[in-house]
Protein backbone atom coordinates (compact mmCIF):
# COMPACT_ATOMS: atom_id res chain seq x y z
CA UNK A 1 0.00 0.00 0.00
CA UNK A 2 1.32 3.46 -0.80
CA UNK A 3 2.18 6.04 2.16
CA UNK A 4 0.26 9.06 0.72
CA UNK A 5 -2.97 7.59 1.02
CA UNK A 6 -5.37 6.45 4.22
CA UNK A 7 -8.79 6.02 5.40
CA UNK A 8 -10.82 8.51 7.34
CA UNK A 9 -14.19 8.77 8.73
CA UNK A 10 -16.73 10.80 6.76
CA UNK A 11 -18.17 12.59 9.79
CA UNK A 12 -16.37 15.84 10.21
CA UNK A 13 -16.67 15.73 14.09
CA UNK A 14 -15.13 11.86 13.99
CA UNK A 15 -12.52 11.86 11.62
CA UNK A 16 -10.78 9.33 12.89
CA UNK A 17 -8.18 7.93 10.34
CA UNK A 18 -6.85 4.22 9.37
CA UNK A 19 -4.54 2.72 7.26
CA UNK A 20 -5.11 1.61 3.77
CA UNK A 21 -4.00 -1.35 4.85
CA UNK A 22 -6.72 -2.03 7.06
CA UNK A 23 -10.18 -3.55 6.03
CA UNK A 24 -12.95 -1.87 7.26
CA UNK A 25 -16.54 -1.01 5.80
CA UNK A 26 -17.01 1.61 8.78
CA UNK A 27 -15.58 3.74 11.51
CA UNK A 28 -14.28 1.81 14.43
CA UNK A 29 -15.19 4.96 17.11
CA UNK A 30 -18.37 6.41 15.07
CA UNK A 31 -20.19 3.56 12.96
CA UNK A 32 -19.89 6.59 9.56
CA UNK A 33 -18.94 5.51 6.44
CA UNK A 34 -15.07 6.03 5.90
CA UNK A 35 -13.05 7.83 2.79
CA UNK A 36 -9.96 7.04 1.13
CA UNK A 37 -7.90 10.34 1.27
CA UNK A 38 -5.00 10.85 -0.58
CA UNK A 39 -2.02 13.84 0.61
CA UNK A 40 -2.42 16.03 -2.47
CA UNK A 41 0.54 17.76 -1.27
CA UNK A 42 2.96 14.92 -0.95
CA UNK A 43 2.09 13.21 -4.62
CA UNK A 44 2.05 16.25 -6.40
CA UNK A 45 -0.87 15.05 -8.81
CA UNK A 46 -0.80 16.24 -12.58
CA UNK A 47 -1.37 19.73 -13.04
CA UNK A 48 -3.05 19.88 -16.22
CA UNK A 49 -5.22 16.71 -18.32
CA UNK A 50 -2.70 16.65 -21.05
CA UNK A 51 -0.87 14.18 -18.76
CA UNK A 52 -3.44 11.64 -18.67
CA UNK A 53 -3.73 11.94 -22.84
CA UNK A 54 -0.31 11.23 -22.67
CA UNK A 55 -1.62 7.40 -21.82
CA UNK A 56 -3.81 6.61 -24.79
CA UNK A 57 -0.31 6.40 -26.94
CA UNK A 58 0.65 3.65 -24.64
CA UNK A 59 -2.31 1.08 -24.54
CA UNK A 60 0.08 -1.83 -24.89
CA UNK A 61 0.49 -1.14 -21.02
CA UNK A 62 -2.42 -2.20 -19.07
CA UNK A 63 -2.56 0.11 -16.79
CA UNK A 64 -2.93 2.52 -19.63
CA UNK A 65 -5.58 0.67 -21.53
CA UNK A 66 -7.65 0.44 -18.12
CA UNK A 67 -10.33 3.45 -18.20
CA UNK A 68 -10.07 3.50 -14.36
CA UNK A 69 -6.16 3.04 -14.13
CA UNK A 70 -5.51 5.31 -16.66
CA UNK A 71 -6.29 8.15 -13.44
CA UNK A 72 -4.24 5.96 -11.47
CA UNK A 73 -2.39 9.33 -10.06
CA UNK A 74 -6.42 10.18 -8.95
CA UNK A 75 -6.54 7.40 -7.23
CA UNK A 76 -3.00 6.00 -6.07
CA UNK A 77 -3.57 3.80 -3.01
CA UNK A 78 -1.78 0.64 -3.94
CA UNK A 79 1.68 0.13 -5.84
CA UNK A 80 1.33 0.31 -9.82
CA UNK A 81 2.24 -3.23 -9.48
CA UNK A 82 -0.36 -4.47 -6.93
CA UNK A 83 -3.02 -3.11 -9.60
CA UNK A 84 -5.59 -5.67 -10.55
CA UNK A 85 -7.21 -4.79 -14.00
CA UNK A 86 -9.07 -6.86 -16.85
CA UNK A 87 -8.96 -3.98 -19.01
CA UNK A 88 -11.88 -2.31 -17.94
CA UNK A 89 -13.41 1.14 -18.42
CA UNK A 90 -13.45 1.11 -22.09
CA UNK A 91 -16.44 2.71 -22.10
CA UNK A 92 -18.30 5.76 -24.45
CA UNK A 93 -19.67 8.73 -23.99
CA UNK A 94 -22.03 9.28 -27.02
CA UNK A 95 -23.99 12.48 -28.27
CA UNK A 96 -28.01 11.16 -28.96
CA UNK A 97 -29.75 13.42 -30.87
CA UNK A 98 -33.11 11.06 -30.22
CA UNK A 99 -32.55 10.82 -26.62
CA UNK A 100 -32.31 14.21 -26.72
CA UNK A 101 -35.32 14.69 -28.27
CA UNK A 102 -37.46 12.66 -25.67
CA UNK A 103 -35.81 14.58 -23.71
CA UNK A 104 -36.77 18.02 -24.41
CA UNK A 105 -33.36 19.49 -25.32
CA UNK A 106 -31.97 21.28 -28.23
CA UNK A 107 -29.97 19.06 -30.06
CA UNK A 108 -26.58 18.17 -29.28
CA UNK A 109 -27.41 18.89 -25.63
CA UNK A 110 -27.66 15.07 -24.21
CA UNK A 111 -25.18 12.31 -23.83
CA UNK A 112 -24.74 9.25 -22.88
CA UNK A 113 -21.72 7.33 -20.72
CA UNK A 114 -22.83 4.36 -21.52
CA UNK A 115 -20.59 1.91 -19.01
CA UNK A 116 -22.82 -1.47 -20.36
CA UNK A 117 -19.64 -1.51 -22.37
CA UNK A 118 -17.34 -3.02 -19.19
CA UNK A 119 -16.26 -6.65 -19.55
CA UNK A 120 -19.11 -7.93 -17.16
CA UNK A 121 -21.41 -5.18 -18.73
CA UNK A 122 -22.02 -3.13 -16.52
CA UNK A 123 -20.31 0.12 -14.29
CA UNK A 124 -19.47 -2.18 -11.72
CA UNK A 125 -16.06 -3.23 -13.18
CA UNK A 126 -15.23 0.12 -12.69
CA UNK A 127 -15.49 -0.22 -8.81
CA UNK A 128 -14.35 -4.12 -8.55
CA UNK A 129 -11.41 -3.25 -10.43
CA UNK A 130 -10.18 -0.97 -7.53
CA UNK A 131 -11.78 -2.91 -4.61
CA UNK A 132 -10.15 -6.31 -5.85
CA UNK A 133 -6.77 -4.23 -6.08
CA UNK A 134 -6.77 -3.23 -1.89
CA UNK A 135 -8.78 -7.18 -1.50
CA UNK A 136 -5.35 -8.74 -3.16
CA UNK A 137 -3.00 -6.40 -1.53
CA UNK A 138 -3.76 -6.88 1.61
CA UNK A 139 -3.92 -11.00 1.22
CA UNK A 140 -7.60 -11.60 0.65
CA UNK A 141 -8.54 -15.13 -0.66
CA UNK A 142 -12.32 -14.72 -0.78
CA UNK A 143 -14.62 -11.80 -1.80
CA UNK A 144 -18.08 -11.35 -0.76
CA UNK A 145 -21.16 -9.01 -1.65
CA UNK A 146 -24.83 -8.65 -1.57
CA UNK A 147 -26.34 -7.74 -5.04
CA UNK A 148 -29.43 -7.29 -7.40
CA UNK A 149 -27.14 -9.23 -9.84
CA UNK A 150 -24.34 -6.66 -11.28
CA UNK A 151 -22.15 -6.59 -8.70
CA UNK A 152 -22.04 -10.19 -7.88
CA UNK A 153 -21.49 -10.56 -12.41
CA UNK A 154 -18.55 -8.34 -11.45
CA UNK A 155 -17.09 -9.87 -8.61
CA UNK A 156 -17.76 -13.20 -9.90
CA UNK A 157 -15.67 -12.44 -13.37
CA UNK A 158 -12.69 -10.69 -11.63
CA UNK A 159 -12.68 -14.03 -9.63
CA UNK A 160 -13.02 -16.20 -12.33
CA UNK A 161 -10.21 -14.41 -14.98
CA UNK A 162 -7.78 -13.45 -12.11
CA UNK A 163 -7.92 -16.62 -9.85
CA UNK A 164 -6.86 -14.48 -7.17
CA UNK A 165 -9.77 -14.99 -4.62
CA UNK A 166 -12.65 -17.15 -4.68
CA UNK A 167 -16.61 -15.12 -4.79
CA UNK A 168 -19.52 -15.72 -2.35
CA UNK A 169 -22.50 -13.88 -3.45
CA UNK A 170 -25.27 -13.37 -2.06
CA UNK A 171 -28.61 -12.46 -3.95
CA UNK A 172 -32.28 -12.23 -2.85
CA UNK A 173 -34.65 -15.48 -3.92
CA UNK A 174 -36.06 -14.65 -7.37
CA UNK A 175 -35.03 -10.93 -7.12
CA UNK A 176 -32.31 -10.83 -9.71
CA UNK A 177 -32.69 -10.70 -13.52
CA UNK A 178 -31.35 -14.09 -15.76
CA UNK A 179 -28.66 -12.55 -17.46
CA UNK A 180 -26.95 -11.21 -14.48
CA UNK A 181 -27.45 -14.77 -12.62
CA UNK A 182 -25.99 -16.12 -15.62
CA UNK A 183 -23.16 -14.63 -15.42
CA UNK A 184 -22.61 -15.55 -11.53
CA UNK A 185 -23.10 -19.03 -12.49
CA UNK A 186 -21.38 -19.34 -15.48
CA UNK A 187 -18.18 -17.83 -13.41
CA UNK A 188 -18.48 -20.20 -10.95
CA UNK A 189 -19.30 -18.16 -7.92
CA UNK A 190 -20.53 -19.72 -4.72
CA UNK A 191 -24.38 -18.04 -5.35
CA UNK A 192 -26.35 -17.90 -1.98
CA UNK A 193 -29.85 -17.21 -2.64
CA UNK A 194 -31.39 -15.79 0.32
CA UNK A 195 -35.02 -15.98 1.35
CA UNK A 196 -35.76 -12.28 1.33
CA UNK A 197 -34.86 -8.89 -0.83
CA UNK A 198 -31.55 -6.99 -1.52
CA UNK A 199 -31.91 -5.34 2.05
CA UNK A 200 -31.48 -8.42 3.40
CA UNK A 201 -28.79 -10.36 1.84
CA UNK A 202 -27.28 -6.69 2.28
CA UNK A 203 -27.40 -7.14 6.20
CA UNK A 204 -26.49 -10.53 6.57
CA UNK A 205 -23.15 -10.56 3.67
CA UNK A 206 -22.37 -7.65 6.05
CA UNK A 207 -22.34 -9.95 9.44
CA UNK A 208 -20.86 -12.59 7.82
CA UNK A 209 -18.03 -11.54 6.23
CA UNK A 210 -17.32 -9.47 9.48
CA UNK A 211 -17.48 -12.84 11.29
CA UNK A 212 -15.75 -15.20 8.54
CA UNK A 213 -13.09 -12.56 7.23
CA UNK A 214 -14.03 -12.52 3.93
CA UNK A 215 -13.40 -9.19 2.10
CA UNK A 216 -16.29 -7.37 1.62
CA UNK A 217 -16.81 -5.36 -2.12
CA UNK A 218 -20.09 -3.90 -1.66
CA UNK A 219 -19.94 -0.20 -2.16
CA UNK A 220 -19.77 0.50 1.46
CA UNK A 221 -16.50 -0.63 0.61
CA UNK A 222 -14.66 3.02 -0.03
CA UNK A 223 -12.00 1.46 -2.19
CA UNK A 224 -14.76 0.60 -4.49
CA UNK A 225 -16.01 3.78 -4.80
CA UNK A 226 -12.32 5.13 -5.73
CA UNK A 227 -12.34 2.85 -9.21
CA UNK A 228 -16.36 4.36 -9.76
CA UNK A 229 -14.30 8.18 -9.50
CA UNK A 230 -12.83 7.80 -13.16
CA UNK A 231 -16.26 7.47 -14.92
CA UNK A 232 -16.46 11.07 -14.10
CA UNK A 233 -12.89 11.51 -15.69
CA UNK A 234 -13.72 9.49 -18.74
CA UNK A 235 -16.84 11.94 -19.29
CA UNK A 236 -14.45 15.05 -18.90
CA UNK A 237 -11.88 13.19 -20.86
CA UNK A 238 -14.63 12.74 -23.39
CA UNK A 239 -15.57 16.19 -23.45
CA UNK A 240 -12.23 17.58 -23.64
CA UNK A 241 -11.79 18.27 -20.13
CA UNK A 242 -14.91 21.06 -20.05
CA UNK A 243 -17.31 20.16 -17.23
CA UNK A 244 -21.14 19.34 -17.92
CA UNK A 245 -23.93 21.04 -16.42
CA UNK A 246 -25.51 18.49 -15.06
CA UNK A 247 -24.74 14.39 -14.25
CA UNK A 248 -27.95 12.79 -14.46
CA UNK A 249 -27.54 8.79 -12.75
CA UNK A 250 -29.77 5.99 -11.15
CA UNK A 251 -29.55 5.77 -7.47
CA UNK A 252 -29.66 2.59 -5.69
CA UNK A 253 -27.05 1.85 -2.96
CA UNK A 254 -26.13 5.18 -3.89
CA UNK A 255 -21.95 4.28 -4.53
CA UNK A 256 -22.11 5.85 -8.01
CA UNK A 257 -23.45 9.16 -6.61
CA UNK A 258 -21.19 9.09 -3.88
CA UNK A 259 -17.89 8.66 -5.91
CA UNK A 260 -18.80 11.33 -8.54
CA UNK A 261 -19.40 14.22 -5.84
CA UNK A 262 -16.00 12.72 -4.70
CA UNK A 263 -14.41 12.86 -7.99
CA UNK A 264 -15.54 16.81 -8.65
CA UNK A 265 -14.68 17.61 -5.44
CA UNK A 266 -10.84 16.01 -5.66
CA UNK A 267 -10.52 17.40 -9.05
CA UNK A 268 -11.56 21.09 -7.78
CA UNK A 269 -9.19 21.06 -4.66
CA UNK A 270 -6.37 20.08 -6.88
CA UNK A 271 -7.10 23.04 -9.48
CA UNK A 272 -8.20 20.30 -12.72
CA UNK A 273 -11.53 21.94 -12.53
CA UNK A 274 -12.80 25.03 -11.04
CA UNK A 275 -16.61 24.43 -11.28
CA UNK A 276 -18.33 21.17 -10.46
CA UNK A 277 -21.50 19.82 -12.65
CA UNK A 278 -24.69 19.78 -10.94
CA UNK A 279 -25.90 16.00 -9.84
CA UNK A 280 -29.36 14.60 -10.48
CA UNK A 281 -29.93 11.40 -8.56
CA UNK A 282 -32.68 9.32 -10.27
CA UNK A 283 -34.61 6.93 -8.13
CA UNK A 284 -37.66 4.53 -9.38
CA UNK A 285 -40.67 5.40 -7.00
CA UNK A 286 -41.24 1.92 -6.10
CA UNK A 287 -37.73 2.18 -4.35
CA UNK A 288 -37.94 5.74 -3.78
CA UNK A 289 -35.65 6.35 -0.05
CA UNK A 290 -33.31 8.92 -0.65
CA UNK A 291 -36.29 11.26 -3.10
CA UNK A 292 -38.15 10.79 -0.12
CA UNK A 293 -35.83 11.60 2.66
CA UNK A 294 -34.17 14.78 0.49
CA UNK A 295 -36.85 16.09 -1.23
CA UNK A 296 -40.09 15.54 0.98
CA UNK A 297 -38.66 15.22 4.02
CA UNK A 298 -35.51 17.87 4.17
CA UNK A 299 -32.90 15.50 5.25
CA UNK A 300 -29.24 16.97 4.46
CA UNK A 301 -25.79 16.54 4.53
CA UNK A 302 -25.44 19.49 6.92
CA UNK A 303 -21.82 19.53 7.22
CA UNK A 304 -21.61 16.19 8.02
CA UNK A 305 -24.53 16.28 10.79
CA UNK A 306 -27.63 14.69 8.80
CA UNK A 307 -30.49 14.55 11.29
CA UNK A 308 -30.83 10.27 12.02
CA UNK A 309 -34.08 11.13 13.34
CA UNK A 310 -35.32 11.61 9.93
CA UNK A 311 -33.61 8.39 8.67
CA UNK A 312 -34.88 6.34 11.55
CA UNK A 313 -38.26 7.78 11.84
CA UNK A 314 -38.93 7.00 7.81
CA UNK A 315 -37.14 3.56 8.65
CA UNK A 316 -39.31 3.09 11.42
CA UNK A 317 -42.39 3.51 8.89
CA UNK A 318 -41.33 1.32 6.46
CA UNK A 319 -40.65 -1.77 9.28
CA UNK A 320 -44.07 -0.98 10.39
CA UNK A 321 -45.88 -1.46 7.31
CA UNK A 322 -43.77 -4.11 5.90
CA UNK A 323 -42.82 -2.01 2.67
CA UNK A 324 -40.02 -3.74 0.83
CA UNK A 325 -38.67 -1.68 -2.65
CA UNK A 326 -40.50 -3.16 -5.88
CA UNK A 327 -39.57 -1.82 -9.57
CA UNK A 328 -38.84 -3.66 -12.99
CA UNK A 329 -35.75 -1.91 -12.67
CA UNK A 330 -34.31 -4.27 -10.14
CA UNK A 331 -30.86 -3.40 -10.12
CA UNK A 332 -31.99 -0.45 -7.81
CA UNK A 333 -34.49 -1.92 -6.28
CA UNK A 334 -33.29 -1.33 -2.84
CA UNK A 335 -35.05 0.41 0.34
CA UNK A 336 -31.82 0.99 2.23
CA UNK A 337 -28.93 2.58 0.93
CA UNK A 338 -25.58 1.76 2.33
CA UNK A 339 -24.13 5.36 0.87
CA UNK A 340 -26.50 7.48 2.21
CA UNK A 341 -24.75 10.11 4.15
CA UNK A 342 -22.02 10.12 1.38
CA UNK A 343 -24.83 10.61 -1.72
CA UNK A 344 -25.91 13.51 0.73
CA UNK A 345 -22.76 15.43 0.60
CA UNK A 346 -22.42 14.65 -2.83
CA UNK A 347 -25.52 16.53 -3.27
CA UNK A 348 -24.31 19.42 -1.23
CA UNK A 349 -21.27 19.57 -3.46
CA UNK A 350 -23.01 19.23 -6.88
CA UNK A 351 -25.91 21.28 -5.61
CA UNK A 352 -28.01 18.14 -6.22
CA UNK A 353 -31.49 17.53 -7.00
CA UNK A 354 -33.23 13.92 -6.43
CA UNK A 355 -36.12 12.89 -8.34
CA UNK A 356 -38.37 9.19 -8.52
CA UNK A 357 -39.81 7.96 -11.88
CA UNK A 358 -42.12 5.44 -12.78
CA UNK A 359 -41.76 2.06 -13.74
CA UNK A 360 -43.84 3.14 -17.31
CA UNK A 361 -41.50 6.38 -17.57
CA UNK A 362 -38.46 4.00 -17.14
CA UNK A 363 -39.74 1.97 -19.26
CA UNK A 364 -40.16 4.35 -22.38
CA UNK A 365 -37.11 5.95 -21.51
CA UNK A 366 -35.34 1.95 -22.12
CA UNK A 367 -37.08 2.30 -25.48
CA UNK A 368 -36.34 5.34 -26.51
CA UNK A 369 -32.35 4.55 -25.12
CA UNK A 370 -32.42 1.09 -27.72
CA UNK A 371 -33.98 2.62 -30.72
CA UNK A 372 -30.66 4.84 -30.64
CA UNK A 373 -28.66 2.23 -30.78
CA UNK A 374 -27.45 1.99 -26.97
CA UNK A 375 -29.65 -0.85 -25.14
CA UNK A 376 -29.33 -0.66 -21.50
CA UNK A 377 -31.07 -2.60 -18.37
CA UNK A 378 -34.16 -0.85 -17.28
CA UNK A 379 -32.05 0.72 -13.98
CA UNK A 380 -30.59 2.67 -16.20
CA UNK A 381 -32.95 4.45 -17.93
CA UNK A 382 -33.79 5.86 -15.18
CA UNK A 383 -31.24 8.58 -15.56
CA UNK A 384 -33.00 9.52 -19.22
CA UNK A 385 -36.50 9.25 -17.63
CA UNK A 386 -35.18 11.70 -15.09
CA UNK A 387 -33.56 14.00 -16.79
CA UNK A 388 -36.90 14.42 -19.17
CA UNK A 389 -38.19 15.07 -16.12
CA UNK A 390 -36.40 17.61 -14.96
CA UNK A 391 -36.39 18.86 -18.10
CA UNK A 392 -40.64 19.69 -17.93
CA UNK A 393 -39.89 20.92 -14.63
CA UNK A 394 -37.35 23.51 -16.20
CA UNK A 395 -35.16 22.66 -13.10
CA UNK A 396 -32.83 22.06 -16.43
CA UNK A 397 -32.79 23.94 -19.29
CA UNK A 398 -32.89 22.98 -23.01
CA UNK A 399 -29.69 24.50 -23.88
CA UNK A 400 -27.53 22.99 -21.34
CA UNK A 401 -24.91 20.11 -21.58
CA UNK A 402 -26.13 16.86 -19.59
CA UNK A 403 -24.30 13.42 -19.25
CA UNK A 404 -27.26 10.46 -18.92
CA UNK A 405 -25.07 7.78 -16.85
CA UNK A 406 -25.96 4.15 -18.70
CA UNK A 407 -25.46 2.12 -16.19
CA UNK A 408 -26.11 -1.66 -17.31
CA UNK A 409 -25.97 -3.40 -20.83
CA UNK A 410 -29.44 -4.12 -22.68
CA UNK A 411 -28.69 -7.89 -22.25
CA UNK A 412 -28.58 -8.08 -18.69
CA UNK A 413 -32.58 -7.77 -17.95
CA UNK A 414 -34.23 -9.60 -21.60
CA UNK A 415 -37.25 -9.85 -19.93
CA UNK A 416 -38.38 -6.61 -19.53
CA UNK A 417 -37.20 -5.55 -22.72
CA UNK A 418 -39.16 -8.31 -25.03
CA UNK A 419 -42.02 -8.09 -22.70
CA UNK A 420 -41.88 -4.30 -23.45
CA UNK A 421 -42.22 -5.05 -27.01
CA UNK A 422 -44.23 -7.68 -27.29
CA UNK A 423 -47.52 -8.71 -29.09
CA UNK A 424 -48.41 -11.12 -26.60
CA UNK A 425 -50.95 -9.53 -24.37
CA UNK A 426 -50.31 -12.46 -21.19
CA UNK A 427 -46.68 -11.86 -21.27
CA UNK A 428 -47.22 -8.12 -21.21
CA UNK A 429 -49.62 -8.17 -18.06
CA UNK A 430 -47.74 -11.04 -16.78
CA UNK A 431 -44.18 -8.87 -16.29
CA UNK A 432 -45.25 -5.39 -16.66
CA UNK A 433 -48.78 -5.02 -16.14
CA UNK A 434 -48.84 -6.30 -12.57
CA UNK A 435 -45.72 -3.42 -12.26
CA UNK A 436 -48.39 -0.95 -13.27
CA UNK A 437 -47.18 -0.23 -16.51
CA UNK A 438 -50.25 0.14 -19.20
CA UNK A 439 -49.14 0.90 -22.50
CA UNK A 440 -45.71 0.46 -24.45
CA UNK A 441 -45.94 3.70 -26.53
CA UNK A 442 -42.76 2.94 -28.20
CA UNK A 443 -43.17 -0.96 -28.44
CA UNK A 444 -41.31 -2.56 -31.89
CA UNK A 445 -43.53 -5.37 -32.43
CA UNK A 446 -42.65 -8.39 -34.18
CA UNK A 447 -44.69 -9.35 -37.16
CA UNK A 448 -46.32 -13.19 -37.40
CA UNK A 449 -45.77 -14.01 -40.81
CA UNK A 450 -47.02 -17.71 -42.04
CA UNK A 451 -44.06 -20.03 -43.41
CA UNK A 452 -44.69 -18.64 -47.11
CA UNK A 453 -42.69 -16.54 -49.46
CA UNK A 454 -45.59 -14.63 -51.38
CA UNK A 455 -46.81 -13.59 -47.76
CA UNK A 456 -43.54 -12.98 -46.12
CA UNK A 457 -42.73 -10.57 -48.84
CA UNK A 458 -46.00 -8.99 -48.60
CA UNK A 459 -45.75 -8.36 -45.21
CA UNK A 460 -42.40 -6.75 -45.79
CA UNK A 461 -43.70 -4.42 -48.30
CA UNK A 462 -46.44 -3.48 -45.96
CA UNK A 463 -44.16 -2.49 -42.77
CA UNK A 464 -41.55 -1.22 -44.41
N1 LIG B 1 -27.68 0.76 -12.32
C1 LIG B 1 -27.35 -0.54 -12.34
C2 LIG B 1 -27.38 -1.25 -13.64
C3 LIG B 1 -26.98 -1.20 -11.14
O1 LIG B 1 -26.65 -2.48 -11.16
C4 LIG B 1 -27.00 -0.48 -9.93
C5 LIG B 1 -26.66 -1.10 -8.67
C6 LIG B 1 -27.35 0.87 -9.99
C7 LIG B 1 -27.69 1.46 -11.19
C8 LIG B 1 -27.36 1.70 -8.76
O2 LIG B 1 -26.09 2.17 -8.49
O3 LIG B 1 -25.90 1.51 -6.13
O4 LIG B 1 -24.30 3.10 -7.18
O5 LIG B 1 -26.66 3.78 -6.72
N2 LIG B 1 -26.52 -2.35 -8.52
C9 LIG B 1 -26.03 -2.98 -7.30
C10 LIG B 1 -25.75 -4.44 -7.53
C11 LIG B 1 -26.80 -2.66 -6.10
O6 LIG B 1 -25.81 -5.22 -6.58
O7 LIG B 1 -25.43 -4.82 -8.65
P1 LIG B 1 -25.71 2.68 -7.03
Amino acid sequence: MTDVAFQRCISPSCATTYGVEEVRVACGACGSLLDVIYDWNRLGPPTSFDFFEKKWSRRYEPLSLSGVWRFYELLPFAPREQVVTIGEGQTLLQPSTGVGKYVGMKAGRVYLQYEGLNPSGSFKDNGMSAAFTHAHAIGAKRAACASTGNTSASLALYCSVTKLMKAVIFIGSGKISYGKLSQALDFGALTMQIAGDFDDAMARVKEISSQLGIYLVNSVNPFRLEGQKTIMFRVLESLRWQVPDWIVVPGGNLGNSSAFGKAFSELREIGLIDRVPRLAVINAAGANTLYELYERRGLRWSDGRPDRKITDRYYGELDANDKRASTIASAIEINRPVNLDKCLRALDVCQGVVREVSDQEILDAKAQVGAGGLGCEPASAASVAGAKLLVSQGVIGPDERVVCILTGHQLKDPTATVAYHTTDQEQFNKVLGSRGVKRAAFANRAVAVPNELDEIIKAIQLYS
